[in-house]
């Protein structure tokens, strides 16, 4: 097949162009080495059997040369980040998904698949049960007034209780922000266009994924980067809130395979899967796995996360996945964090210049103004 990868030179669209070409598919990509993601300029991983288009998915003229003699898309390329520019979310993700279905209808394109990449941030706070009243809750965004005073979790608007957490399915969406909702939106688009003009479609929910050639410089590439970066420097990383968050970080190959199957398969047409990690872990538990990971390497004594009582504007409490649905076609994940944390440590530890990289990663942060102090 000949396949169109839109964000090829990123993270997972780079392992997926990989597979692909294993596979033996033909592939383009189409990517605009978006700034601050390729602040080096074009990747070298890029491999020289795929064809590289450079171009914009706000660009109809791009849209129009990367589909010629396309038969299946990946839809990759995306704006990630933490800033209120909230147009941007949907200039890109929404009206580059809106774009690549206008113009298969227009010239009537002969696309046998389109999978477009969502998020678990779509699920927003989740699902959640309360004990007390035995009920299924589906809580709304956290207050800034609970998280100021060091309340973290969700509680029953009922009863008061502590609420607990459950895996979350597809059939539960309640975006939180900008990214989520532009993401739901090409979600929405794949199904509705995909079914009503006869272009088979699939949406894959990525949970947060890891593995190497993350971008150093992407704000989103979060937990992993930030904790490996600060035991590089043999520094205790922080981890916000009380540490215990869940979350179902997932393996960058298990995504691939994901990817890979709704391709082939058929039943994944006009439907939204999630795509998780093997379990879950607390955020606590995942800077553990990072400091055991880069002491076995370095050969150094390094000291355990602590949290400061700092929390993250606009986080969610517990991000967990239920993937039973894509279960159920035979895929499961074979990776955990060990095996993330493991390749990307091995990653960071090839890489040059790492001083420049935590400079940016703090001030980058710092400028994003969203880490917060509990207030005593
Ligand atoms: N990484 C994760 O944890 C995660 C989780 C859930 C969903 N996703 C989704 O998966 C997809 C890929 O994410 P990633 O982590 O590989 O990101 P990434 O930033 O590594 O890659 C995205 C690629 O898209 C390109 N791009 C950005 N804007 C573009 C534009 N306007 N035109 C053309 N190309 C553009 C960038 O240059 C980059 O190469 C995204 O749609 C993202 O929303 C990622
Ligand atoms: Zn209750």
């Amino acid at each position: 097949m000949k396949v169109l990868v839109t964000g090829g030179a990123g993270f997972i669209g780079s392992h997926t162009v990989d597979a692909l070409l294993a596979a033996g598919h033909g592939v383009r990509i189409l990517d605009n080495l978006a700034k601050p993601v390729h602040l080096k300029g074009k990747p070298d991983y890029i491999p020289g059997e795929a064809e590289f288009q450079l171009g914009d998915v706000r660009v109809k003229a791009d849209w129009e040369k990367a589909l010629e003699g396309v038969e299946a898309v990946f839809h990759f390329a995306a704006y990630q980040d933490y800033l209120p520019d909230f147009s941007t979310f949907f200039h890109v993700n929404s009206v580059g998904t809106a774009l690549l279905y206008e113009v298969a209808v227009e010239r009537r394109l002969a696309i046998e698949k389109v999978v477009v990449a969502s998020s678990q941030f779509v699920a927003g706070e989740g699902l959640y049960r309360c004990a007390g009243c035995d009920s299924l809750r589906a809580p709304g965004l956290r207050m800034e007034e609970a998280l100021r005073a060091g309340r973290w979790e969700h509680e029953c608007p009922c009863c008061g209780r502590p609420l607990s957490w459950i895996p979350t399915p597809e059939t539960h969406a309640a975006p939180p922000n900008a990214y989520a909702l532009a993401k739901e939106s090409q979600e929405k688009m794949a199904l509705t266009f995909g079914r009503r003009y006869g272009i088979p479609s699939t949406a894959l929910r990525y949970s947060i994924v890891q593995g190497p050639r993350q971008s150093f410089y992407n704000a989103y590439s979060g937990a992993c980067r930030i904790f490996s970066l600060n035991y590089y420097f043999g520094k205790a990383p922080t981890v916000y809130e009380d540490g215990l968050q869940k979350r179902d970080f997932v393996n960058i190959e298990d995504v691939v395979a994901a990817n890979m199957l709704a391709l082939s398969r058929h039943e994944t047409d006009f439907s939204v899967y999630n795509v998780g990690g093997d379990r879950a872990v607390s955020v606590s538990e995942f800077a553990e796995i990072v400091r055991r990971e880069m002491e076995r390497r370095t050969g150094k004594s390094l000291p355990k996360a602590s949290s400061g009582g700092f929390y993250r504007f606009g986080d969610t409490r517990n991000a967990v996945s239920d993937s039973a649905k894509l279960r159920a076609l035979g895929w499961k994940p074979a990776h955990g964090p060990e095996k993330s944390v493991a390749d990307y440590a091995e990653w960071l530890l090839a890489q040059k210049n790492v001083e420049d990289i935590l400079d940016y990663a703090e001030a980058a942060m710092k400028n994003l103004d969203v880490v917060r102090k509990v207030e005593a």
